[in-house]
Order: C-alpha cells, then structure tokens, then sequence
C-alpha cells in the first residue's frame, strides 16, 4: 500500500541570517513524495515553499538547514558532502526555477549546456552527447532541433527556453524532478503546453514530480497530493481532490475561495483573504493564520494547533479538529480548471463558514 517515499522531508528548520539576526523562513516542515508521484505545494508568496524546495537540494544561499532531515531514497541529504550532493543534484534530482535565464548560462551554446549535463554524470562521448541532446529538444518540442544546439539563451523566446531547462533537467533521467513555478514567467497559452509537457515527460520517464505553483487548475490537473503552506509551516496536505473538494483547513479554504471564477466580472475577482503573510519577525503567537481566519476564537492566539491526522491520509493544523471534529469548514465550490490563484491583496471577505463541533 505505502511503498518507500522517494522523498522525505521531515521536521525541516530553514534559517537566514539577516543584519537584524536569524529568521526561521521554514519552520517544521514535513511532507513526503512517493515514486512517480506528483505533488503540488501551494501557498501564497512568502510562505517558503521556494526555500523548502531549494533546501532539498542544497543550495540555500547565505541559509542553513538549522533542524529536521531530508531523506532522498532513504539516505540522509545532511550527511552526504558537497562532491556527493553535485551527484545528486540532475542525476538523481533535477529542479526547474521559474526564470530560466537565472539557470542558462548566457555565454554557452544550448547543445554545449545540454552536452555538459550529460557529460557530467555519464561518461559519454561528445558525439553521443550531442545526439542524445537532439533527441532530448526533440521530446521537449524544440522546433529543428539539431540547428538548435549552436543557439544561446538570448536567441530563443521564453516557452523555448523553458523547454531547454526541462532537456537539461530530464537529461539523465532523475527520478525527482522538482520544479518551482516553472511557467509563472510565461504567457497563458505557452504555460499550458509547458505544463502538458512536463507532466507527459514526467510519465514517460517515470519520474516524481514535487511541483510549487500558485496555479489550482495545475493542481487539479496533475497532482497527486497537494501541500499547503502557510507562514512557512504546512497547514494541510492531503489527496488532491480530497482537499480541493473539502478543505479541512481554513486557510485552504480561503485560498480556495480566492480563486477568482470566469464567469464573474473583472471586479468581482479580487483577492479574497483579508490581510497578508506575517513578516518572519512578526509570526503571531498561537496559529500563525489566526489574524486572518474568519474562525478563529480566543484559543487560536493562545495554542499552537498540531498537525492533526484526519481519515484518508489527511492532516490539517487546526484547533477545529482539537476533539475530535472532522470536516469543519464547508468547502467552496470546486474551483475551475483554468482557475488560478489571486495573490494576497487588500481585504475582502472569504464567504467561509463554519459548523463547528460536529
Ligand atoms: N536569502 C534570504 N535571506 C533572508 N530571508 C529569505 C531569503 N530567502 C528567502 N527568505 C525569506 O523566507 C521566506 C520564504 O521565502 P520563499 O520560500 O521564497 O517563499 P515562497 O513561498 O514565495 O517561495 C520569505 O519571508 C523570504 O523573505
Ligand atoms: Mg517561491
């Protein structure tokens, strides 16, 4: 039934040290990732869903893993030096950033950026390097691939080199791919046929998938599960239609209710959760979302509420489910599929309701 994660992350601490002292970016995080499956973190921005994923990996800059553990194939990431990490790092796990520019290397020819990633992991010719990367833009859906190989990063369009940075990710077969809203710089149509290419690759070379995106069309779409964070901590996680149909967490279902639906008129689709992310400085006590939740009561600036197992695999960190209580929030209607997450703006009320102590 439950086959060993691929991924585990458990209890992780994110700190940075700033002029003023430490701040805690991600504060107990643990989810996991089973093999070729797929799952989506969500979340407004600010709530260290970027600093979660690039943690994994190793590559916080000026931060620190300052508790918890990452486990890749049951290995401990902490204890593995940085030579050992690069072997990890696109062999074994590939990541996709939002701005592929940030990742290509503007003085390099594509086929010379795809042939090194082959190379460094897998002692191939150059020749050979140089057909697998024809075949790798081929699959990607580069237009003429082999004239490809000669062009740099500034000569090709944005979706192009999204497509590219996906040929680098997939080039040795990972068996994680994580990738962090990889199509939020690109136009709407050119999204979704990066994102269908992505999740067909995905199939084909049987790789799991941890994917961030603000995007719940995307998540209704392709995820197994969904991760939701808040204040860098994780709310609810659960099955993906599960939670999107019946959010057990008020957060979730606010965010959920802040999507904005096609019908309704352009001024009707205005963000819908009153307030904004707490500064890390200033976290609330009790439940950090407390400030902004149409429920909460006396006991929520008080009590820090745990992770709650609930039935399904589910779990859900609020005091709502403290005796026992299942379900607590009646759930928005499900969202639309080509529905995409408002950010947090000026306050609107989120039509939340409750049924408290069933
Ligand atoms: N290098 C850094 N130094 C200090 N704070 C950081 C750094 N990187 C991220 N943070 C803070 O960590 C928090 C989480 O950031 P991030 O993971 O990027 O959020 P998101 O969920 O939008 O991806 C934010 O408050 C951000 O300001
Ligand atoms: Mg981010």
């Amino acid at each position: 039934m439950h086959p060993q994660p691929l991924l585990e992350v458990d209890d992780l601490h994110v700190e940075f040290s700033t002029a003023d002292g430490p701040v805690e970016a991600v504060a107990g995080v643990s989810f996991t990732v089973g093999p070729e499956e797929t799952v989506a973190v969500v979340g407004e921005s600010g709530s260290g869903k970027s600093v979660t994923a690039l943690a994994v990996l190793k590559l916080l800059d000026g931060g620190r893993i300052s508790g918890g553990q990452v486990r890749f194939d049951g290995e401990d990431l902490a204890s593995l030096d940085n030579r050992a990490m690069r072997r990890v790092r696109g062999n074994d796990i590939a990541m996709i950033f939002q701005d592929p520019m940030t990742s290509l290397d503007p003085l390099y020819s594509i086929g010379h950026q795809i042939v090194e990633a082959l190379r460094l992991h897998r002692p191939v010719s150059k020749k050979a390097a140089r057909e697998r990367a024809v075949e790798l833009l081929e699959q990607v859906g580069m237009p003429d691939p082999r004239r490809r190989l000669a062009s740099y990063p500034h000569q090709l369009s944005g979706g192009q080199r999204q497509r590219v940075m996906i040929a680098i990710a997939l080039a040795c077969s990972p068996r994680l791919l994580i990738a962090d809203e990889p199509t939020t710089a690109l136009d709407v149509t050119i999204e979704a046929q990066i994102l269908e290419l992505l999740h067909e690759l995905q199939r084909e070379y049987r790789t799991a998938m941890l994917l961030v995106t603000h995007d719940m069309g995307v998540v209704a779409e392709i995820a197994d599960r969904v991760v939701v964070f808040y204040g860098g901590q994780v709310v609810e996680q659960g099955p993906t239609a599960q939670v999107l149909r019946d959010p057990q967490h008020p957060y979730t279902a606010a965010l959920l209710a802040a999507i904005p639906h096609p019908d309704s008129a352009k001024e009707l689709q205005l963000p819908a959760i009153p307030g904004a992310v707490p500064a890390l400085r200033d976290m609330p006590t009790g439940c950090r979302f407390n400030p902004r939740c149409a429920m909460a009561w006396d006991d929520c600036t008080r009590e820090v509420p745990p992770l709650y197992e609930l039935p399904g695999g589910r779990t859900s960190r609020c005091l709502l489910h403290r005796d026992g209580g299942g379900s607590a929030v009646v759930a928005p209607p499900a969202p639309p599929l080509t529905a995409e997450l408002a950010p947090a703006g000026p306050p609107a009320r989120a039509p939340l309701t409750t049924q408290k102590g069933i």
